[in-house]
């Protein structure tokens, strides 16, 4: 959702804020701002990129400054809406992320007091209750403001005078880097990984106060100590270094992603789960998530159900939230790359509440889910800055893997083959990546339609729902995720010789109905593109074009799958000139409801 910066230190504030700022635009970037201190407070923000805000700016050499790139929730996306906020005075400034839920009877008694709003976000009220509170202490101010609102909130706010930084958080993300002579807080670590990789996580209810020598944390009224922690990604990984976006960049990192992941697991399956593995006090599993997560907990059912045998429910966070449900003897996962998606740290939070022991599958320690759930299994993907999660969704698969493996009630040697199959998974996939031409051409040739089907079965189908939902969130093609055998069960009406029909094979008990399904698409005159294992010749007669991939065991195909499924939408919306890394309306982490 929106990203926070704020600066306080020894240089120039203003090109540090633009720099985090530019890091932080996968969060949301319909608009953005920054609010640099020095008598007063200076404000500069717009609708659009941080590049145009930057171009509008001249030169500044205040220290001290707070910066936010927005995902608009309350107000269409201006510069009126855009943050940093400030108080009628003009003396205190504010940027926020997350969602005031009581925001409107708030204004209204603000607005009966006598403070004048300008924008229609909900964040404007908490700067208006902050200088309604203001005592000559911003931090208790900020206290106070905070006990009148009801949502969730990361904020950092600055006020004229004595320079300091006022932070604090509520089910939104937010951390302080600490630097030499200088200070950080930011909604993430990587974006300030060229400045410090010091960080300390605040907690929900923390406010703590920054100067450039020093910081201090309270919870309820309490100093508290929170620990200081080493960012585990480098400087380089969260750069592009040469590819033309970040998304190619992560689906070329795939091969050191899956060897990170079984780095250390593999080795020593066993404590991976080791209650869970001896546990059989459980009688089922509950995946939750949201988006392409989602779509890993589909794959991770089909696993946990196959190899450990155990009854598995997938389910999207944002509905387990709404319905009332029978969890008895249930280990709840979350899986969430980011470990802030708000729906999936509700289901958490619900799971626990109704008694289930819970781990989550995640890439970012010390995320809020980190701290919700009692268990983290660290997936090692490394920051991923493009919106359309890649290399995240292969590494969700791997500790899918690995979990299903130290669960597994199948023979000795059967587990020791697909540990073998796993171990050359990375040069499958280096493989694919290798012969990517062909991918490139065929990503090309899709956009020029308007419409698409992704079809799979077994294993394969969540491999479809996640290569539809790929190309749609990046080349903006209208394509649909469907079990082939539902297709004629009414998407069959929309097939034409303009809408083709991408069909993921693997080698097991579903090959030959899913050649039957192609036989029948055929007849509509669709085109059809085959995802099939090199050496298959039976699929070669019956399509139009085929994606050749690297064979391995079923079980496994769909992680070389997505990953042509991932080329396959890059090309699409790279050839239709689309912003590939930040496609329109969507943001990375989504943290509202
Ligand atoms: C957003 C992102 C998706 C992601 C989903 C869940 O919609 O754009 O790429 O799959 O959130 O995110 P999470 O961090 O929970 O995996």
């Amino acid at each position: 959702m929106c990203g926070l910066i704020g600066y306080i230190g020894n240089r120039p504030a203003q090109p540090i804020l633009i720099d985090c700022l530019r890091r932080l635009e996968y969060r949301g970037y319909d608009s953005c701002g920054l609010a640099l201190l020095g008598d007063g407070i200076q404000v500069y923000k717009d609708q659009g990129k941080v590049a145009e805000l930057q171009r509008g700016l001249s030169l500044n050499n205040e220290r001290t400054g707070i910066g936010h790139t927005r995902w608009a929730t309350h107000g269409r996306p201006s510069g009126i809406n855009a943050h940093p906020h400030l108080d009628c005075a003009g003396q205190i400034a504010l940027v926020h992320n997350g969602i005031v839920t009581n925001f409107l009877r708030l204004r209204q008694q603000l607005t009966q007091e006598g403070h004048i709003f300008s924008s229609e976000t909900d964040t404007e009220v908490i700067v208006h209750l902050i200088e309604k509170y203001y005592r000559g202490d911003l931090a208790e101010a900020v206290a106070t403001a905070l006990g009148q609102i009801e949502g969730s909130y990361a904020i950092i706010a600055l006020q004229t005078g004595p320079k300091k930084l006022v932070v604090a958080r509520n089910e939104s993300p937010l951390l302080i880097g600490l630097g030499d002579g200088e200070n950080f807080a930011a909604s993430d670590a990587a974006a300030i990984l060229d400045y410090t990789d010091r960080v300390v996580y605040l907690e929900d209810g923390d406010i703590g106060v920054i100067t450039d020598r020093e910081i201090t944390i309270a919870n309820n009224g309490h100093e508290v100590s929170r620990q200081v922690q080493q960012v585990p990604w480098t400087q380089e990984e969260a750069q592009k270094t040469g590819y033309e976006h970040f998304m190619l960049k992560e689906i070329h990192e795939q091969p050191r992603v899956i060897q990170n992941t079984l780095r250390g697991y593999l080795s020593a399956i066993e404590p991976v789960a080791p209650e869970i593995a001896a546990n059989g006090d459980i009688a089922q599993v509950l995946l939750l998530g949201c988006g392409t997560s989602y779509h890993a907990a589909l794959v991770g059912k089909y696993l946990l159900e196959k190899l450990a045998k155990v009854a598995v429910r997938a389910e999207l966070a944002s509905e387990f939230n709404y319905h009332d449900t029978l969890l008895s003897k249930t280990w709840a996962i979350g899986i969430t790359q980011s470990g802030e998606t708000a729906d999936t740290l509700m289901a958490l939070r619900k799971a626990k509440s109704l008694g289930c022991k819970t781990l989550v599958i995640t890439n970012v320690v010390g995320s809020s889910a980190t701290r919700i759930a009692d268990e983290a299994f660290y997936i090692k993907a490394g920051p991923e800055i493009s919106v359309a999660a890649t290399k995240s969704f292969i590494a969700q698969l791997v500790a899918f893997y690995l979990l299903a493996l130290a669960w597994a009630r199948i023979d000795t040697s059967s587990r020791e083959r697909l540990m073998a199959e796993l171990r050359l998974l990375p040069n499958k996939v280096q493989q694919l990546l290798d012969g990517q031409d062909d991918i490139a051409e065929l990503g090309e040739y899709l956009s020029r339609y308007d419409n698409a089907f992704f079809i799979g079965r077994g294993i394969n189908l969540p491999v479809a729902l996640e290569g539809a939902l790929k190309l749609k969130e990046i080349s903006y093609i209208h394509a649909e995720g469907c079990a082939a055998g539902e297709l004629k069960h009414g998407s069959f009406a929309l097939l034409n010789p303009h809408t083709p029909v991408v069909a993921i094979g693997a080698q097991d008990n579903t090959y030959d109905t899913l050649l039957t399904n192609i036989k029948e698409i055929k007849t509509r005159g669709t085109p059809v593109i085959a995802l099939a294992a090199e050496g298959d010749r039976e699929i070669d007669k019956l399509v139009d074009h085929v994606i050749w991939i690297p064979g391995t065991t079923p079980l496994l195909s769909p992680v070389v799958n997505s990953v042509a499924l991932q080329l396959l939408a890059y090309y699409a919306a790279r050839k239709r000139g689309y912003p590939i890394d930040q496609p329109r309306n969507l943001a990375k982490s989504v943290t509202v409801e």
